[in-house]
Parts: structure tokens; C-alpha cells; sequence
């Protein structure tokens, strides 16, 4: 599964590429307006750092306005991926763009059958939104499981499975698990993913235990 960082922030970019932790970018207008950053410079600088597929977001509502935006945003970098919302003018806009040769990523999905929708109207990737589901009180893991088995049954859609809105590490297990294409992860989430109390206690006991020995390397 190819890990996407769903963030601005350059510095966290930088830090986890170095790890090879970061096969896409992902971001949309609140995290840009979180950033207090200039759009267009923020993912210039983002595209400099990741050559793989960095998620930039139209804002216009109508698919002429989308197509747009889309193809200015594209002009910024080969990879950027252009992100459309899953309505009928996203699905337009999409087919348009896929045609002229661009990534598209048709977000703000919440159903299996939108997700039918964006992989007809050839997108590159779709986006669920796992988390927003949750809050919900429904299982946001259970959307991707639909999306997957849809798409497996019907081999010629090509569009790549982006699992969005995670908040948690098990979203991200749950998701290799299904087999989902991409995971876009927050940093933090990223991060946590590492983490284990076994690993720290253990470390922990190898290090007093060197240190008895006296040696060094
Ligand atoms: C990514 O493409 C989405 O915009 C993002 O994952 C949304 O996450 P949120 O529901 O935590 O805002």
C-alpha cells in the first residue's frame, strides 16, 4: 500500500521522505488555509520535495470553472493530481481533465456507488473519507471493503482505492488489510505508526544489558 501525507507542512514533508514514507501528498483548502501559506507556492515547494502524485484542490463548483483551475494547478508541476469533489461537475471535470492526460483525484467520497461514479468518469484516484464516516457512528473501514470488492469485480475500472480522512492507525492496518491502493496518513498518524511499548521495553533491556558488558562499537 503506498502511503500519501495528508498535509502542508513542509518541514514534516521533508523529515518522512527522508524515511521513504511518502509516496503522494495530499492536501485540500482547510489544511492550505491552515497552512496561512500561498497556495500555488505551497505546492510548488511540496512538488520540488515528492515526485509522486501531490493532491491539489479546485475550488469552483462548476465543471467549466474546475477545468479551469485544474489546468493552471496542473502547470505547476507534472505531479500534481487534481482534486475535484464527487459531484456531477467533478465528474465532468474529471473526464475532461483524464482525457487531456491529468491525474485526478474526485474526493469527498461517501458511497460506494459515488465511488463507482468517479472510476467511470476515469479518475485517477478516489478519495472515501474514512474518519467523517465514523463520526457518523457508522464504519468508515466498511465503505473502503464495498469500494474494493466493486472495483475487483470489474477489472477495466483502473482507478486507485485512496483511503482519506484517517485518524487512527488501525484505519491505516484496516486498509492494507482490504488492500487499498493508497492510505493519505496525517503526520502524527504516520508517526505513531512505529510505536510500540514492546519495542521500547525491549530496546531498553539490549541497552542496560550492552552496558554491563562494557564494550563498544
Ligand atoms: C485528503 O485528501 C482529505 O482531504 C483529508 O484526508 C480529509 O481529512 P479530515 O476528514 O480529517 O479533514
Amino acid at each position: 500500500m503506498k502511503f500519501f501525507v495528508d498535509t502542508a507542512d513542509i518541514d514534516m514533508i521533508r523529515d518522512l521522505d527522508a524515511k521513504g514514507m511518502v509516496d503522494g501528498v495530499t492536501t485540500n483548502p482547510s489544511i492550505i488555509a491552515k497552512s496561512g501559506r500561498d497556495f500555488i507556492e505551497v505546492i510548488k515547494e511540496i512538488c520540488d520535495i515528492v515526485d509522486g502524485p501531490v493532491s491539489a484542490e479546485v475550488t469552483a463548483t462548476e465543471a467549466e470553472g474546475m477545468i479551469v483551475e485544474g489546468k493552471k494547478l496542473a502547470e505547476i508541476a507534472p505531479n500534481v493530481a487534481i482534486k475535484v469533489p464527487l459531484t456531477w461537475d467533478g465528474l465532468t471535470a474529471c473526464r475532461a481533465l483524464t482525457r487531456d492526460g491529468h491525474m485526478v483525484n474526485v474526493t469527498l467520497c461517501f458511497s460506494a456507488n459515488q465511488a463507482l461514479l468517479a472510476a467511470k468518469a476515469g479518475a485517477t484516484f478516489v478519495s472515501p473519507f474514512v474518519g467523517r464516516i465514523d463520526d457518523m457512528a457508522y464504519d468508515g473501514m466498511d465503505l473502503i471493503a464495498e469500494i474494493k470488492q466493486i472495483y475487483d469485480n470489474y477489472p477495466a475500472l483502473e482507478t486507485e482505492i485512496l483511503v482519506a480522512s484517517v485518524r487512527t492507525i488501525n484505519h491505516v492496518r484496516q486498509a492494507a488489510l482490504i488492500g487499498a491502493d493508497v492510505a493519505t496518513v496525517p503526520p502524527q498518524v504516520l508517526q505513531s505508526l512505529a510505536k510500540h511499548p514492546l519495542t521500547d521495553a525491549g530496546l531498553e533491556a539490549f541497552l542496560a544489558d550492552w552496558q554491563k558488558t562494557g564494550q563498544s562499537i
